[in-house]
């Protein structure tokens, strides 16, 4: 069946990763990849989750299958932690999904199912696995204006004109916070113009929440996306737990859809998880569970959280200063006002390559580079051949 198969260009951040680990320079940076460090450049199992997977360990006596859309138990926990308690639990469907990928796949599935004809919206640029599935599942595609290189700010004008093309029934990706890869957030305002414009188009809107506690804090950064479900009758979340949880390779997501049809959405989201992979995985998903129902664990986690977006903000504001002293200007200001890991450092993919050749520095080759990657070490160098090579 392969024989004639061209193999398909190895993914880039994959490619990357194995670039750097062949890559014998002690000075070497990983600025690529999309994980969190701390300082000393780890990405370590945090406490509560430890204490939460003990707790199961000596407790659990089977590993019986549990129900098709998850444990209610998770669920439940994964809507008050994202939508908070604003709204009615009749009102919001939700299935556990393998990460926040399959989360995002399974929204974009249900909808294919539904409304084959319907466009999917997203920002330019955006997470290079929005196309990918939307190509891969045959979806229209439509890209709006998000970013402006000039301001490395939001390009508020250009993402509204576009939107106000799109028709009732269309889906609207927005990442909930710390947009991948430009660091570059909608403010309270935006959120309220984006569901003005639902509200006008009849457009629906599919947020996408992977970073849900690395931008200005757990409920601040979900709350453009509860503007949304408090205005809107239909709204789509992918929800990963890989980030704030670090539950990466343990693949913890949830879909939640805000709806007046719940019985229905669940049945659907039901037997969508059946025939692409049954059941979704449970042990991840019971530690966000164990975590979110105990107080004193829910606290020591909340506390971890924080202190990684401090950590992350910390080197943005380091790397902002050292590069101001670097290039005597504040062309790269923008990287202390961006949220989250990522911001687009405006590196052509020559200078990524460049910085990546000739100094050790790992960018992803559209210039998105990991804040969270850098160590109050590295800061110094980092400055230095950025100033220079980006001259
Ligand atoms: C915007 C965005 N959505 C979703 C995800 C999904 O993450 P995971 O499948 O690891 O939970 C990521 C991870 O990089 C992301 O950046």
């Amino acid at each position: 069946m392969f024989e004639t198969v061209t193999p398909p260009e190895p993914d880039k951040i994959i490619r990357l990763m194995g670039m750097f680990a062949a890559d014998p320079r002690t000075d070497k940076v990983d600025l690529g990849v999309g994980v969190y460090r701390t300082a000393e450049g780890r990405t370590p199992v945090m406490a509560a989750v430890k204490q939460a997977e003990r707790a199961i360990w000596d407790r659990q006596d089977t590993k019986g299958y549990v129900g098709l859309l998850g444990d209610p138990g998770y669920l439940d926990a994964m809507r008050r932690l994202i939508l908070g308690d604003g709204l009615p639990a009749s009102r919001v469907a939700a299935a556990g999904t393998p990460g926040g990928t399959g989360a995002v796949r399974q929204v974009l599935e249900t909808v294919r199912r539904l409304r084959p004809d319907v466009t999917v919206w997203i920002s330019d640029p955006t997470w290079p696995n929005h196309p990918a599935i939307i190509d891969h599942l045959g979806q229209k595609r439509q890209s709006y204006r998000y970013y402006d290189p000039a301001t490395g700010g939001l390009d508020r004008d250009g993402m509204l004109a576009d939107l106000g093309r799109a028709k009732a029934g269309d889906l609207i990706l927005l990442h909930g916070c710390c947009h991948n890869p430009t660091g570059a957030d909608l403010t309270r305002a935006d959120w309220q113009a984006v569901a003005d414009l639902c509200v006008a188009t009849g457009a629906i809107p599919f947020v996408d929440m992977a970073y849900q506690g690395f931008g200005d804090g757990v409920d601040e950064d979900a709350a453009g996306l509860r503007l949304l479900a408090a205005r809107l009758p239909e709204v789509f979340v992918a929800a990963s737990c890989s980030k704030n949880f670090g539950l990466y390779r343990e693949r913890v997501g949830a879909v939640l859809i805000v709806t007046d049809a719940k019985p229905a959405a669940d049945g659907v989201l039901a037997g969508m998880n059946r025939q692409n992979f049954a059941f979704p995985p449970d042990h991840g998903a019971r530690v966000v569970q164990d975590i979110l129902g105990d107080d004193a664990l829910a606290a020591t986690w909340r506390a971890e959280l924080e202190g990684m977006r401090q950590g992350m903000q910390a080197n943005r504001r380091a790397l902002a200063d050292a590069l101001r002293a670097a290039t005597g200007s504040d062309r790269f200001g923008f990287l202390a006002a961006h949220k989250g890991m990522f911001s687009l450092i405006g590196a052509t993919p020559q200078q990524v390559d460049i910085l990546r050749d000739t100094h050790g520095i790992y960018l992803v080759g559209d210039g998105r580079m990991n804040v969270a990657g850098l160590t109050p070490d590295a800061v110094p160098r980092v400055a230095q051949v950025l100033a220079q090579v980006l001259a």
